[in-house]
């Protein structure tokens, strides 16, 4: 499979306006994915468990022009015009236009709202870019067939791997961990010599059965600094472009993913809290040490992961954290110890939180199609 793959044949349907609306998750990794080649080619593989509750809905309404020389687009959020979204969703267009050719022939209206809030700090490219990219596909699945009689696009979806995996790939092309937004609950990006069919081009479902443990795996989101992040992702992985340790941390990548492949399979929690908060350190590290260095990391970042270590030690908890790039703190743990942890997490972490806000969330299953009007 290459990118030309992606590249479509006439479309045999004029199709004048219409509308689709779906909605897509965030994602949390495990084996982070930090350093990218060109055209968005992840130096790594990683995979992420898909999130349930912190989602973008995205609707897209399409009107046909008189002219295709040019894009045309106004974007919302929560019905607010957002002019300041334009040039990244532009950026996006010119990166895709030759997968998706119509996109010049059609006046767009992109309606976005999350169900997390803006400012939390928790990153809406995953679950936005990949609403977006969905929308342009069921535009796209209808140039191409023609219109498919009722609940049709979820259905033909299913059978239609070239759908969803055409959507990954588009989602990348926004933002890298966007591909690993579209299906649940495990997702592998990035080639990996153990993950059968995985592809640097596209995320694709974990293959193999999961331990029973991981089933509705609980993520609560510690909201520790909503503010701006200093330092943007795409700027933290340009810096492993002439990095001391790049070659040794994407070579511990591939090794983490066979690993955590047997983990997930074999149920191993100590196992499973070692390799991702490992992940997390070492993603961090690698910021620290870059030229320039960064910190993304604020002190009550460091305070939750000391109460975690303890509250395990006292307990025998399986709780664990990862952190995305960020000062969040995304706090894992198995369905059963729920209660006992929330408690945990109200009576001594929620003090280091943002007006004490944290997001209970749980492993979900992927994007879905909310509405579609022709
Ligand atoms: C630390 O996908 O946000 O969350 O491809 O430049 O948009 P771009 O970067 P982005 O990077 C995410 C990095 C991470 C780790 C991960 O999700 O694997």
């Amino acid at each position: 499979m290459t990118e030309n793959n992606f590249i479509p044949k006439t479309y045999s349907n004029s199709i004048e306006n219409g509308s689709f609306t779906w909605s897509s998750p965030s994602n949390i990794a495990l084996v982070k994915y930090w350093g990218k080649k060109k055209d968005q080619i992840p130096e790594n593989p990683s995979i992420s468990f898909t999130l349930n509750n912190c989602k973008t809905t995205t609707s897209l309404s399409f009107t046909r022009k008189s002219d295709n020389e040019s894009f045309s687009f106004d974007v919302f959020l929560d019905g607010e015009k957002k002019d300041g979204f334009k040039s990244k969703i532009e950026t996006f267009f010119n990166r895709v236009e030759v997968y998706l050719p119509f996109l010049k022939d059609y006046h767009f209206k992109i309606e976005t709202s999350n169900t997390f809030p803006h400012s939390s700090g928790i990153a809406s490219s995953a679950s936005g870019m990949s609403a977006l990219a969905l929308c342009l596909m069921s535009v796209e699945k209808e140039l191409l067939n023609g219109p498919v009689i009722s609940n049709a696009v979820e259905k033909s979806q299913e059978n239609d791997p070239y759908f969803i995996q055409k959507a990954s790939f588009l989602a990348r092309l926004g933002s890298g961990s966007a591909c690993r937004s579209l299906e649940g609950d495990l997702v592998v990006w990035g080639k990996h010599q153990d993950i059968l069919g995985s592809s640097d081009l596209f995320g694709v479902k974990f293959p193999h059965q999961v331990h029973d443990v991981f089933k509705n795996y609980q993520d609560t989101i510690l909201l520790v600094d909503k503010g701006e992040k200093q330092v943007s992702s795409t700027v933290g992985h340009n810096l492993m472009h002439g990095h001391p340790f790049a070659q040794e941390r994407f070579k511990q990548a591939h090794e983490n993913l066979g690993v955590i492949a047997e983990i997930l399979q074999q149920g191993d929690l100590d196992k499973f809290i070692a390799l991702v908060e490992s992940e997390a350190l070492t993603l961090h590290a690698m910021m620290m040490t870059s030229m320039p260095y960064f910190i993304l990391m604020k002190p009550n970042t460091l305070q939750i992961i000391n109460k975690i270590w303890a509250f395990r030690a006292e307990t025998g908890s399986k709780v664990c954290f990862t952190l995305d790039a960020g000062a969040n703190v995304h706090v894992l743990y198995p369905e059963q110890e729920a209660a006992a942890v929330i408690a945990f997490i109200e009576n001594e972490l929620a003090g280091y939180c943002q007006n004490g806000q944290f997001i209970n969330d749980s492993i979900g299953f992927g994007a879905q199609l909310i509405m579609k009007s022709l």
